[in-house]
């Protein structure tokens, strides 16, 4: 019988040099697209999930994610006082119950095969989730939850795959596929950021995992790989070559890379135009602004 997975991890302790001079002062994870930090639209997802335990690995100046989760007295009853109830309630959806939620330290950036390997003694001996909140993943259903229901189904480790470009494989763990079975993919060999011509497929890992306590032993005894880093991918990657069950799985969903600014962008324009109070005045300037471009050519 599988455990159910209540537990995810999620790897914040990354300086976010890309978004310098913002990450300067605030976490990445708190950069907002539209009004939501990158953050809740993880927990948001993790929750859909059935998670119910949520475990931060975090670093040096990430005290600001740990505000976002807490209670905000003030501000509830400034907002109780001019009674606006929706977005009291929105701000209260935000907060995390006493207990749900544990910060554990990197103190080391080592690579995100070590900062799962920090949780290890969160999640004992029970299978767990990872969500890496760069990626941004907008779904119907989300994302983690379609993997759920498809690890209800096969048990083992499952990670998210997406089809590449092939030349950007360096920047992705790739599979190597044994079989298809829908959107189920059973995986004989994983690697981590391949070049082109050594990556075994064009199909890419993308930040939600869901994987068997195994790997946090597997961890223990990893040795840096890729890029001078310990690396997720080869804790998985072994456990393909003791036997143990492997998959992708490929979502449905639109994918956004909100570790790049230009994929940060993205998101911000596509998630403003899916919100009902801003998508008429938003669609308007960007068509306007689209014609602008186009009689300036
Ligand atoms: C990490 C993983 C990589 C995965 C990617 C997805 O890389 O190591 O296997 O494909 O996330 O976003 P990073 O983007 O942290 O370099």
């Amino acid at each position: 019988m599988k455990s159910k997975v209540t537990k995810a991890i999620f790897p914040v302790a990354g300086l976010g040099t890309r978004f310098l001079p913002a990450t300067k002062s605030i976490p990445k994870e708190i950069l907002t697209l539209v009004d939501r930090p990158l953050i809740q639209y993880a927990i948001d997802e993790a929750r859909a999930a059935g998670i119910r335990e949520f475990i931060f690995v975090t670093s040096r100046g990430k005290s600001a994610l740990e505000d976002y989760f807490d209670d905000a007295p003030e501000l509830e009853t400034a907002l109780r006082k001019k009674n606006k109830n929706e977005l009291l309630q929105e701000l209260k959806s935000t907060n995390m119950e006493s207990g749900a939620i544990a910060y554990v330290r990197q103190n080391k950036p080592l690579g995100l095969g070590h900062a799962v390997w920090c949780a290890r003694r969160l999640v004992h001996n029970e299978p767990f989730a990872v969500i890496l909140t760069d990626d941004v993943i907008a779904a119907e259903k989300p994302c983690l939850q379609q993997m759920m229901e498809a690890y209800d189904e096969t048990g083992g480790n499952i990670v998210a795959a997406m089809e590449v470009p092939r030349e950007k494989t360096s920047s992705y763990g790739v599979l190597d596929c044994e079989r298809e079975d829908g959107a189920t993919v059973k995986v004989k060999g994983m690697v981590e950021k391949p070049a082109p011509e050594d990556a075994p497929s064009n199909l890419a890992v993308i930040g939600r995992y869901i994987l068997t306590p195994k790997i946090m032993q597997n961890l223990n005894k990893l040795k840096s790989g890729a890029g001078g880093e310990i690396q997720l991918t080869d804790a998985i990657a072994q456990e393909i070559s003791e036997g143990n069950p492997v998959y992708g799985y490929r979502f449905r969903g639109q994918r956004f890379d909100c570790g790049t600014k230009a994929g940060f962008l993205q998101a911000t324009v596509a998630f403003g135009l899916q919100r009902p109070d801003l998508k008429d005045e938003f669609s308007d300037y960007l068509t306007d602004l689209m014609s602008m471009r186009q009689a300036a050519e």
